[in-house]
């Protein structure tokens, strides 16, 4: 996600590439070093260099995916932190069980305490389309709030706001206010901590958060918190069609 100082920059080039191809180590290194392989836009030659997961790779100008690239919803219990690795939290990555886990990587993250729908994939062109602020692909998420929320919230939210150390406005938002302390709120970005500071921005606290829905897609509800499937051929599309990637 952009703006996440969370994004983890821990895949290798070399490593990353070979998860998606069926290139060798080796055959890798000699491509990345012959200025073949560009990351987001720019040709990189230090196979070395750590890219993030949600890099559009491209060899020769075509983009890069898994052979046969693997998307699945998990309903995120709240205590998994969104990461592939960490220290001291349980990750999201230990709930599934799944072969090479460790090309997967999540589309668009949630904070530890926060549940709902995670997108997880290897398919990172994917992942980055339907994120993307550009894409306008609204994420819906339940907010509960310590505080009454007031009506002018929703213009405010409509209007964009700044948030601390943000330059620009928040994009366009929708507030459906559900009672006084409890709300539908769909942005199409994601900032770090985004509707936590929307609502900060307000002098309200967000005491529970739930994201429902990206785009189209509605967090499956025979999913128990824990529990993940993979897409159906057909969400998998509608989803790029709706980020404008198909
Ligand atoms: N906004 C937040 O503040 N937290 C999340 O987990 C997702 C969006």
């Amino acid at each position: 996600m952009t703006n996440n100082p969370a994004s983890d920059k821990t895949l290798r080039l070399d490593k990353y590439v070979a998860s998606v191809t069926d290139f060798s180590r080796s055959d890798v290194k000699k491509l990345i070093k012959a200025g073949d392989i560009e990351v987001d836009g720019q040709v990189v030659i230090n196979p070395a260099t750590l890219v993030s997961s949600d890099a559009q790779l491209a060899l020769d100008g075509q983009p890069l995916r898994a052979a046969t690239p693997r998307y699945f919803m998990l309903h995120k219990p709240a205590g998994f932190v969104s990461a592939t690795r960490d220290k001291w939290h349980p990750t999201v990555m230990e709930l599934l069980h799944e072969d090479n886990l460790e090309r997967l990587h999540i589309a668009g993250r949630l904070d530890a305490d926060t549940t709902g729908l995670l997108l997880i994939t290897d398919d990172g062109q994917w992942a980055h389309q339907v994120m993307s602020p550009k894409s306008r692909c609204y994420k819906r998420y339940h907010v509960t709030t310590e505080a009454d929320i007031p009506a002018a919230a929703v213009e405010r939210f409509a209007r964009g706001l700044f948030l601390d150390e943000e330059k620009r406005r928040t994009l366009p938002a929708r507030l459906e206010i559900l009672s006084p302390r409890q709300a539908w709120l769909e942005i199409c970005e994601g900032k770090f901590h985004q509707v936590k500071r929307m609502f900060s921005a307000l002098d309200n606290k967000v005491v529970a958060l739930h994201r429902q829905a990206v785009g189209e897609l509605e967090l499956d509800e025979t999913l128990a918190e824990g529990e993940y499937r993979a897409l159906t051929a057909d969400e998998v599309t509608m989803l790029a069609r709706e980020a404008g990637n198909d």
